[in-house]
């Protein structure tokens, strides 16, 4: 794409695998995210602040390097908070200190998010021990995009070696119910799935 000139024509093949669901209730909104995981935050927020719904969104990262857009996030009319492992910006310490609190604030909640996956493992946790729901969206290197290549495949809830349950990313993704991934296992993509390919 870095070659391409102005007037340039490109084929396109889209739009491919699943997005966030939001739910219309009542519950708060909390997104979190980190890196580039907050990209397809600003549309998700976007998308929930058109529907009339309050934003809060939680920014983690090692460092003020990894916390992006704050002020357009904030252009929206999302409410930030931002935690970072250095103190460097924001708050210091990890971003799910920071959803535990809201959590307590507001225990009827709908959880978002997208980042590095030791990040989701640990929100995972959180949203499992109180029973809320949780969506996150995976970064995987992909190729084809349509579920061919199953070079973007996720471990899913309940597999084994006995019965595998692979997921491919792309396609039954990038957005996933929490519950619907094998988090015990420590997800991991890129795993490849020889036989029976994904669900
Ligand atoms: S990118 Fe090829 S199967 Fe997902």
């Amino acid at each position: 794409m870095s070659e391409l000139h102005v007037g340039d024509r490109v084929e396109l093949l889209g739009p491919l695998g699943r997005g966030f669901t939001v739910a219309d209730t009542a519950c708060a909104k909390l997104l979190v995210g980190g890196g580039i995981g907050l990209v397809p935050l600003f549309l998700l927020a976007e998308a929930l602040i058109a529907k009339g719904h309050k934003v809060r969104l939680l920014m983690g990262g090692r460092s003020r390097d990894d916390i992006l857009a704050v002020t357009e996030f904030e252009r929206l009319g999302v409410e930030t908070y931002v935690s970072t492992d250095d103190g460097s910006l924001g708050e210091a310490g990890i971003v799910t200190r920071v959803l535990e609190r809201k959590l307590d604030k507001y225990p009827c909640a709908e959880v978002y998010a997208c980042g590095p996956m030791p990040m989701l493992a640990a929100v995972e946790q959180v949203c499992a021990t109180r029973n809320v729901p949780l969506q996150v969206s995976l970064e995987a290197h992909m190729a084809c995009g349509v579920g061919a290549c199953l070079g973007c495949v996720v471990k899913g809830a309940g597999h084994s070696d006995q019965a595998p349950n692979y997921l491919c990313t792309c396609k039954e993704g990038p957005v996933f119910d929490a519950k619907e991934l094998d988090w015990g296992r420590a997800v991991a993509t890129g795993a490849g799935c020889p036989e029976g390919g994904c669900r």
